[in-house]
């Protein structure tokens, strides 16, 4: 019985890809659904890979208290609750954490936590004290062994990983905090998504694991060409959904249209001498909205090699994936990954495109959903 409801998930989910078109969703109108970021800071303690921040030509910085005051209670007048604090770098490489934590307390701001976990140890008393306003942190892991992780989460060291999540789940778990894991997918560890749940369920509960395939946004994007898994289902961005959808602050209070703009290529204002508002309803937006909606991004370079793999498939992947961790918890690392090589292989061979993802030999035959 608890089966068949996990299984009618996983065919929920699947109908309703089916329903949606090829090419992504337009929103009709401008509206700020999901949260802006503040970035608080843009340095970072190591260089993954697919990330390279090195790369960046913005001026590396932590945001400065008076413009976060500022910035956080126009975005609470705005009725914004929480707030995400990365855009490339990492907040634990903060080291003004204590300080900005206090700012968000002060104002009544939640925020969200992405990290790479490696100086959570750093911050743990700092975690701690400010349990109220940050209670969920999101760890950023792309392997399941040392050699793996250590070659994509360039200087990150496998040891270290292990010793502050399990930090996190002796001293932060007990206390309140939440604690869930994004695994950014490449031909380079998509054979250790089974070993990584066997191993990281100790710490993490399964079904806050989540799974990205890489997108093409890091300035060099050699190794994306390189290592990326779906090259004949990956399609330039557009119309991106982010113009219409979300803003991000960088710390010296430009605003930026996109998540990672490493070079400050898409900025639509400036916090400093602008609100909120009026960069969100500004025309430098709205003229980056219309060459989104008209396809037209020649004169936009950032947006122009932007590069995303379908996104009906990382939607399939992760329902797969709750499918087979609520189906089988405490499954080896085996029983996942075969059902992991199989979907890859079925994508990388061409199908399921045409004409619909429900292909009754895909879910069925090989997936065994039944
Ligand atoms: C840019 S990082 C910043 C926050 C923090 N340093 C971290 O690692 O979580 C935010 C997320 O983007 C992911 N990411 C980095 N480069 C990516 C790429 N080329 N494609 C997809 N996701 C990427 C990271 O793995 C991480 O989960
Ligand atoms: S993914 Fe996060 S940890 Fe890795 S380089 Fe980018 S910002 Fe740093």
């Amino acid at each position: 019985m608890e089966m068949k409801k996990h299984a009618a998930i996983f065919w929920e989910r699947l109908a309703e890809l089916d329903a949606s078109d090829y090419k992504p969703y337009l929103p009709s109108q401008n509206e700020l659904r999901r949260p802006p970021t503040v970035e608080i800071n843009n340095t970072c303690n190591i260089n993954c890979l697919m990330c390279n921040t090195l790369m960046a030509k913005r001026q590396k910085g932590v945001i400065k208290d008076d413009l976060l005051i500022q910035v956080l209670q126009e975005l609470k007048a705005e009725g914004v609750e929480a707030v995400d604090v990365h855009t490339i770098g990492d907040p634990l490489a903060n080291p003004r954490l204590p300080q900005i934590l206090a700012v968000f307390r002060e104002v009544g701001m939640i925020l969200v936590l992405s990290t790479n976990g490696l100086l959570l140890e750093r911050h743990l008393d700092t975690l701690l004290e400010y349990r109220d306003i940050s209670s969920h942190i999101r760890f950023s892991i792309d392997g399941a062994t040392k050699e793996t992780y250590e070659l994509i989460r360039a200087g990150g060291k496998w040891n270290d990983l292990l010793h502050n999540i399990q930090l996190a789940k002796e001293e932060l778990l007990p206390r309140g905090y939440s604690i869930s894991s994004n695994m950014v997918l490449s031909n380079d560890n998509v054979h250790e998504v089974g070993q990584f749940i066997q191993l990281f369920r100790q710490f993490i509960d399964p079904r806050w694991m989540s799974f990205g395939f890489m997108n093409s946004l890091s300035p060099d994007t050699s190794y994306f060409h390189r290592v990326n898994l779906f090259p004949e289902a990956t399609f330039p961005n557009r119309p991106c959904q982010l113009p219409f959808r979300s803003l991000w602050v960088h710390h010296d209070g430009a605003v930026s249209s996109c998540c990672r703009d490493y070079h400050g290529e898409l900025i639509v204002g400036d916090i400093k001498n602008q609100s909120i508002r009026d960069v969100w309803n500004g025309h430098v937006l709205e003229k980056l909205r219309e060459a989104h909606r008209k396809g037209e991004v020649k004169d936009y370079r950032l947006c122009d090699n932007c590069f995303i793999v379908d996104d009906r498939i990382v939607a399939l992947f992760n329902a797969l994936m709750e499918y087979l961790v609520r189906k089988e918890p405490y499954g080896p690392a085996e029983y996942y990954q075969e059902k992991v090589d199989r979907f890859t292989e079925i994508i990388q061979s061409g199908g399921p495109f045409e004409p619909k993802f429900s292909q009754p030999m895909f879910v069925k035959e090989i997936l065994s959903i039944r």
